[in-house]
C-alpha cells in the first residue's frame, strides 16, 4: 500500500474499542458466574483470537448486533491447541487465567509469538505452583503447555514493567490459595486490577503494588469498552504533523499509564486538548520540538513509541527515548524497525545503551518502509506517509488487521485520500 503525502487530518473519528480492555473483558466474562454483555469489543485479529480461545475453552460468546457480544462463562478445557495469532497479551494473560483449572491447555501463536520471551510468565506462575512447559532449547518459548494445578498466592516483584505479566499473575491469583501481590518497578496499565475490582473481586491497590484475593468473578452485566488510546495516537500525531489539520478522536480511554503519549506530544509543543468527561481528544497542526522521554514514563507510552518516533522526526531538535529495551521484544524488534523507518524518513537516529535519539528533520522524506509484520510499524509508517510531503509505500500494510482492520478506511475518512 502506498500512502500519498500532503494530506490534512480533519473531522471527528472513533477508533476501535481498546485492545487491552477487550482481551480482559472476554477473559473475565469467560470465568464469570453470570452472563455479561460486552459492548465495543476491538475488531482486531488479536482480540478475535482471544474470543475464539475462550470459546474453545468452554465459554459461549454470541454476537447480538450493534457491536455487542453476550458471553456466558464456564471453562471446561479445550479439545486441542489454541492459537493466539500475533497476540502477546492473549497468550500471556490466558496462561495465567487457565493455570489453576484442572485441565491442560496448549497455547501457541504465529512466528512472531514463537520468538517472544515467555520466561517472564513461566517464572512467576511456576512460583505459584503452576506447571507451564515452554518449547525451544531453553524451554521458554511458545507453544506453552499449561497443566492445571492447585496454586498458591505469591508476592512477586516484576523484573520488567509489564502489564501482561502483572495481569497473568493476578488472573492466576483468582484461583490460588491466599492473596497474590505484584509489585511493579514503574506504573503500567491498570486494566486487570480495574476490571477485576468491577467484577466483585477483592483488589487492593497501593503505590507500586496490587493485591488480589481469590474468589468468584461476577462481571458487570454490561462492560462498555472505550476507544483505544494507542490507536488514537496515530491520528492525533498525524494531525499535529500535517499542515491544515484539526482532528478530534472521540471517547478514548483516559485511565492510568495509557495517556503518556499525550504528555509527550504536549511537551513537544503540540496543540492537543483532552476533554476528560467525554474522552474526546483534539489535535491541530503544531510546530513540534524535541523532548526527552524518560525510562520511568516509557511504560505509559510503550506502544506509541513508533508514532512518537515519527513525530520526533518531524520536530526540531534531538528527541531522546530512554529505557527502550522492551521494544526489542514486541511484535517485531521495534528498535531495529524504528531505526530503519527513520532512515527512510531522512532522520538520523542513534542508539546508546537503552536510549534512542532521533534528530528531527522537519520535512519527512518518503520511500519504502517494511512493517516487519508489525501492526504498529505499519500504521506509523502510513501516518508518516500521509503527513509528510512525499509518499510512503508500506510493505506488509496488512499487519494493521492485528489491531485495526478499519485503519485504511479511517485514513480515508480523516484525510479523504484513497489508495
Ligand atoms: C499490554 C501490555 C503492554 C503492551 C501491549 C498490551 C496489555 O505489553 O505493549 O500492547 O494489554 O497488558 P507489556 O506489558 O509486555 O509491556
Amino acid at each position: 500500500m502506498t500512502v500519498q503525502g500532503s494530506q490534512r487530518f480533519t473531522g471527528r473519528l472513533r477508533v476501535p474499542g481498546d485492545k487491552s480492555i477487550s482481551h480482559r473483558a472476554l477473559m473475565i466474562a469467560a470465568v464469570g458466574r453470570r452472563p455479561c454483555t460486552i459492548r465495543g469489543l476491538s475488531d482486531g485479529d488479536d482480540v478475535t483470537r482471544t474470543r475464539q480461545a475462550v470459546e474453545a475453552l468452554g465459554a459461549r460468546a454470541e454476537d447480538r448486533g450493534s457491536g455487542e457480544v453476550a458471553v456466558a462463562g464456564g471453562l471446561a478445557g479445550a479439545p486441542g491447541p489454541i492459537c493466539l495469532g500475533n497476540s502477546g497479551t492473549g497468550i500471556r494473560l490466558l496462561a495465567g487465567l487457565v493455570a489453576g483449572y484442572p485441565f491442560t491447555t496448549t497455547l501457541d501463536g504465529d512466528a512472531s509469538i514463537r520468538r517472544r520471551p515467555m520466561d517472564r510468565i513461566i517464572e512467576p506462575l511456576s512460583a505459584m505452583g503452576a506447571s507451564v512447559r515452554g518449547s525451544g532449547a531453553s524451554g521458554t518459548l511458545a507453544p506453552l503447555a499449561v497443566e492445571g494445578c492447585p496454586l498458591q498466592g505469591i508476592e512477586y516483584t516484576l523484573p520488567v514493567a509489564s502489564a501482561q505479566v502483572k495481569g497473568a499473575v493476578l488472573l492466576a491469583g483468582l484461583r490460588a490459595e491466599g492473596p497474590t501481590t505484584v509489585h511493579e518497578p514503574a506504573p503500567t496499565r491498570a486494566h486487570t486490577e480495574e476490571m477485576l475490582a468491577t467484577a466483585g473481586v477483592t483488589v487492593e491497590r497501593k503505590d507500586g503494588s496490587v493485591t488480589v484475593w481469590p474468589g468468584e468473578v461476577e462481571p458487570p452485566r454490561l462492560i462498555g469498552i472505550p476507544g483505544d488510546p494507542s490507536q488514537a495516537a496515530f491520528w492525533l500525531a498525524g494531525a499535529c504533523m500535517a499542515p491544515g489539520s484539526d482532528l478530534t478522536v472521540e471517547n478514548v480511554y483516559l485511565g492510568p499509564a495509557r495517556g503518556g503519549f499525550i504528555d509527550v506530544l504536549a511537551r513537544m509543543g503540540a496543540d492537543i486538548t483532552v476533554d476528560s468527561d467525554s474522552g474526546d481528544i483534539r489535535a491541530c497542526t503544531s510546530e513540534l520540538r524535541a523532548t526527552r522521554v524518560t525510562a520511568d514514563e516509557l511504560p505509559g507510552c510503550i506502544d506509541e513509541v513508533p508514532i512518537l518516533a515519527v513525530a520526533a522526526a518531524a520536530a526540531e531538535g534531538v528527541t531522546v527515548f530512554e529505557g527502550i529495551g522492551e521494544l526489542r521484544v514486541k511484535e517485531s524488534d521495534r528498535v531495529a524497525a524504528i531505526i530503519e523507518m527513520l532512515k527512510v524518513l531522512g532522520a538520523e537516529s542513534e542508539i546508546e545503551g537503552e536510549a534512542l535519539s532521533v534528530a528531527g528533520v522537519g520535512r519527512l522524506g518518503g520511500g519504502t518502509v517494511d512493517s516487519h509484520g508489525d501492526h504498529r510499524m505499519a500504521m506509523a509508517a502510513a501516518i508518516a506517509g500521509a503527513a509528510g510531503p512525499g509518499s510512503i509505500a508500506v510493505e506488509g500494510f496488512e499487519a494493521t488487521a492485528t489491531s485495526y482492520p478499519g485503519f485504511a478506511r479511517d485514513l480515508h475518512h480523516v484525510t479523504g485520500w484513497s489508495p
